[in-house]
């Protein structure tokens, strides 16, 4: 630092004042741009309202005072091929129907007002999984917000047709769920096909709650086992069915919790090479202490699976007796999982944290 400064004696007071006055300012006023500019840490609905840019709103409301009462009825008023983003707002209530986006409607924003506040309802079981679910979506870029999605089918007879109610078949690409939460026993959450982000959701179930192929990361998700007392094997949060070692699909949770009743496993594996990932999450000791199952799974081989964890904690999470083929992970293994770019969610997603 040359001491070419001129600058001798005293600061004056008013100089210091103003000198502390601006860096006050421009504190205050750094703070402020960067908290718009900094990742958010909740997204809600003004910041996914914002980045989404939707210029038409179809409202949903069961007092009359929007365009429709039914969810349905304002699908079915989007024409086919859609290419600008339609938020459809489903105002407070139960809606008791069936409620599907066919394939050819992609870009709806269904914007509820809270997960308990709003709320699609319906009563089914079925063998057919996709015949079942309460809510379907079968269109890519979909975004779903603040809803819950419940299928109140009692609980059937295991092993029968009635053992199966799905509340929600995701079965396209780029779909993403907002503080929704899926409720039902067996089957709950189709995650059929796709790439699909599920931020900060509860998913409620007792047996294979969360199945398919899809390639998916759950954020911050809440996971609740409710056990079924009439069946003598121990549910599995998971079944994901991967069939090769080419296919990108795969699971992936990371700083969820899971707890609840009774006991289940993490997943079991329905294929051959299943992937499976809970990272940073807390178990309960509703996780058996095997872990992992291959219940169904028989063909011998387990070499091709991938059911993992990397740094769980809670009772639940004790490595000591899991199953000798799942995988407790290093840093370098994990790492290409639990970033967004795991479901390319930077060219799809509207917003992530
Ligand atoms: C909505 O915005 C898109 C461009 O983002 C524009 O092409 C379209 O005409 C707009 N639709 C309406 C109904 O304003
Ligand atoms: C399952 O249900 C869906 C929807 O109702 C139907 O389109 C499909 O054909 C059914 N699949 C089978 C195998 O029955
Ligand atoms: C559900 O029922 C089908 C056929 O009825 C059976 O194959 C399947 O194993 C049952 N699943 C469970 C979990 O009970
Ligand atoms: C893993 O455990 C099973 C029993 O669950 C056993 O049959 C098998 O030999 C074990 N494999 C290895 C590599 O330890």
């Amino acid at each position: 630092m040359p001491s070419s400064s001129h600058q001798s004696g005293p600061i004056p007071c008013l100089t210091l004042y103003v000198l502390v006055a601006l860096t006050f300012i421009s504190s205050l006023d750094v703070v402020h741009c960067g908290s718009s500019k900094q990742k958010p840490n909740v997204v809600d609905a003004h910041l996914l309202t914002e980045k989404i840019h939707s210029n038409r709103t179809i409202k949903v409301c069961q007092d009359g005072k929007g365009e429709f009462t039914s969810i349905q009825a304002a699908i079915d008023s989007i024409p086919e091929g859609n290419k600008d983003w339609v938020t459809v707002h489903v105002r407070k209530g139960v809606y008791r129907e069936k409620v599907t986006i066919p394939p050819k409607k992609p870009f709806i924003y269904i914007r509820g007002n809270g997960k308990g506040r709003t709320a699609i309802a319906w009563s089914q079981s079925s063998t057919n999984n996709t015949e079942s679910a309460t809510l379907k979506i079968q269109a890519p870029n979909v975004v779903v917000f603040g809803l819950s999605i419940k299928n109140e089918a009692p609980t059937g007879i295991p092993f029968s047709s009635q053992n199966q109610s799905v509340a929600v078949l995701a079965g396209a690409d780029m779909i993403a769920f907002y503080h929704c939460a899926f409720f039902s026993t067996h089957n709950t959450l189709f995650d059929y096909k796709g790439r699909h982000y599920y931020d900060t959701c509860y998913i409620q179930g007792s047996i294979d709650f969360i199945f398919g192929r899809a390639r998916s990361l759950y954020h911050m998700c809440e996971i609740f086992v409710i056990e079924d007392k009439k069946v003598e094997i121990h549910g599995s949060i998971t079944a994901q069915s991967r069939e090769s070692l080419k296919e990108n699909s795969g699971f992936v949770f990371q700083y969820g919790r899971v707890y609840g009743m009774g006991h289940v496993y993490l997943g079991r594996a329905k294929g051959a090479f299943s992937r499976v990932v809970f990272a940073n999450s807390y178990l309960s000791n509703t996780i058996v202490p095997e872990g992992w199952s291959l219940w169904r799974y028989d063909d011998g081989g387990t070499q091709d699976l991938f059911q993992a964890e990397y740094k769980c904690h809670g009772p639940g999470a004790t490595t000591e007796k899991r199953a000798n083929w799942s995988k407790q992970l290093t840093e370098k293994e994990v790492g290409a999982f639990l970033t967004i770019d795991y479901i390319d969610g930077k060219e799809w997603l509207p917003a992530w944290i």
